[in-house]
């Protein structure tokens, strides 16, 4: 049973009395020491959510550990060339890192000495075997709920970050449950030796003024949050809330810094709740506690997947729109200022484009879309399904316009591509409408010549590698080239392609760019994010989503 030390509402005030100056609750006057939370998985959520986590709480109060398998990963998060842009994130982690916010390889130790466990590794659509190409991949959540049974000697609560299918709370909770080590004791002594640095290296930062910790110390550290007050004999109990991200690539640091919500999803039951009041508690250190909500653990879990494809359906939306105001002569972005305006719709996420990108939409969408079939409801999958046709369709069809507009032949004419992250201020591929677009006008015989402020040449290379089988990637590869520049890409080229909205792409300079083009000059603006006026009187042939130019 869990002990409900954190439920203790009248020392609450003695709390207020301790922290003054902040009207916070404190972790270390219950525990006696900093409360322990440990990521597992070190990704764009995990590194980012541990690192806003470590810096908005103060570091006598919580230590957060991030660990992963990739040991490269560790180390680059341990080094100056961080594995993610996102901006303000690099402050922090220098700021913080070293002193309650650590980044290991160390698994096993992470877990053994943590209070409260986020699972944040990827749920990848499943690429084989039964539900590929809908389903998620649900064996890394699987590996590190094992791992956490193994690796535990007390009781934790245990949260999914990542975003998962509804109901897999169930299948943590039975794979935990199944396999925890109760009371041996044994388990991790010759582990703990083999990694006692580690340990103590976080021991140290808990108490600055202990820096010659022994193995007594780091047992007496590692003491649980939860204690089985009753009986030594009792089992571990493991605790499990949902606690979806929603935070947005390029302004992650931003969003976690200031949620819209937090949702702690939880049983209802006793235990369910103090957990979820834990939860609350450590959120409280900085998001305002009237946006932090409680709610059912399949909500939660479901909430996620539908924040995801609603954003979704509102692109592909205003993405369907677009076609017709090509064909029609209107103007997408005066339709989606019209009807942002109504106050029922709202003016968020009605930018027309290229299509949608990203690591999440897609395989949250197709994920929905499994869901509903494996519950028997085909109409719920086919409308879900629709969203990620309509995001295809926007894809070919704006190549198809390149293609057209190139007096249909693209062999050997040079494009710029401008932007190969999915969108700006990241750099993250994963998705990216670039790689489509790229794809199919090298099979068109093109000469491409790519641009990314953030992006390096081997991730784009390999992302091109990965889209298209062996024998097609050595026939593109001559015809592939990784610019420096802007000015760079567009030398010679016939055409300019954008495919990020990347801030730094509205202020060039046009002029000189037209100047060393191949004439007629054509952009494409796949973002509608530059000035097609200026453009057009400078002499290039512009064309945009959603507008007859
Ligand atoms: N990227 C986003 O914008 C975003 C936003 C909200 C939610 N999410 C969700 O959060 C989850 C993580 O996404 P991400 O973008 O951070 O993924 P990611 O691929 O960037 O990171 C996942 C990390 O988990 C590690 N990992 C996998 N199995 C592990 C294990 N057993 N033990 C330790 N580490 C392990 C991987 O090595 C990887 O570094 C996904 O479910 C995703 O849908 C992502």
């Amino acid at each position: 049973m869990i002990n409900n030390i954190f439920s203790l509402n009248e020392n609450e005030d003695n709390n207020k009395t301790i922290n003054n100056q902040k009207n916070y609750f404190s972790f270390k006057r219950y525990l006696n020491r900093p409360l322990n939370v440990c990521y597992i998985g070190a990704g764009y959520v995990g590194g980012t959510s541990s690192s806003v986590m470590a810096y908005k709480c103060p570091e006598d109060e919580v230590i957060v550990t991030v660990c992963d398998v990739d040991s490269e990963k560790i180390n680059s998060w341990n080094s100056d060339n961080l594995p993610i842009y996102e901006p303000g994130l690099e402050e922090i982690v220098k700021k913080k890192r070293g002193k309650n916010l650590f980044f290991t390889k160390d698994i096993d130790n992470s877990i053994y000495s943590a209070d409260i466990i986020f699972i944040s590794v990827g749920t990848p659509t499943k690429k084989k075997g039964i539900g590929a190409g809908q389903a998620a991949e649900l064996s890394f959540i699987e590996m590190a709920a094992r791992k956490i049974a193994k690796f535990s000697k007390n009781s934790k609560i245990i949260i999914e970050k990542s975003t998962v299918p509804c109901k897999t709370a169930d299948h943590i909770r039975t794979i935990l449950n199944a396999n925890k080590n109760n009371n041996d004791n044994k388990l991790l002594n010759e582990n703990l030796e083999n990694n006692i640095l580690d340990i103590c290296n976080l021991s140290i930062s808990r108490s600055s003024s202990n820096s010659t910790l022994n193995n007594e110390d780091l047992k007496s550290d590692c003491e649980p949050i939860f204690t089985d007050i009753d009986d030594k004999n009792k089992s571990i109990h493991f605790e499990i809330l949902s606690n979806p991200e929603f935070l947005a690539e390029g302004t992650a640091v931003n969003d976690i810094l200031y949620p819209d919500r937090i949702l702690i999803g939880g049983n209802e039951t006793k235990e369910g709740g103090i957990a979820q009041d834990v939860l609350c508690k450590l959120y409280s250190y900085w998001v305002p506690k009237e946006k932090i909500i409680k709610i059912g653990l399949w909500s939660a879990e479901l909430s996620k997947l539908s924040a995801n494809a609603l954003l979704a359906q509102r692109i592909s939306s205003i993405n369907s729109l677009s076609a017709l105001c090509e064909e029609t002569g209107a103007d997408i972005q005066e339709i989606a200022l019209a009807c942002g305006l109504d106050s029922r719709i709202g003016s968020k996420f009605l930018n027309a484009s290229v299509g949608f990108g990203g690591s999440c939409f897609k395989k949250d969408v197709l994920n929905l879309v499994y869901l509903s079939n494996y519950f028997n409801l085909p109409d719920v999958a086919d409308y879900w399904k629709q969203v990620i046709i309509m995001n295809d369709y926007r894809k070919t069809r704006f190549v198809k316009t390149i293609y057209n507009k190139l007096f249909n032949t693209i062999t050997g004419k040079i494009i710029a591509i401008y932007g190969f992250s999915f969108k700006k201020n990241t750099k993250d591929t994963r998705e990216s409408p670039a790689i489509t677009v790229i794809l199919s006008l090298l099979k068109e015989g093109a000469i491409i010549k790519i641009f990314d402020p953030k992006v390096p040449e081997d991730q784009i290379k390999n992302d091109i590698k990965e889209n298209c089988d062996f024998q097609e990637y050595n026939e593109y590869i001559s015809n592939i080239k990784v610019c420096h520049s802007c000015y760079e890409a567009s030398y010679g080229a016939n055409a300019i392609v954008i495919c990020t909205e990347w801030d730094e792409f509205k202020t060039l300079d046009y002029k000189r760019i037209y100047s060393h083009m191949t004439k007629p000059a054509f952009i494409f603006d796949g973002r509608l994010i530059l000035n097609h006026k200026e453009l057009k009187q400078i002499g290039f042939s512009v064309e945009a989503i959603g507008k007859r130019l």
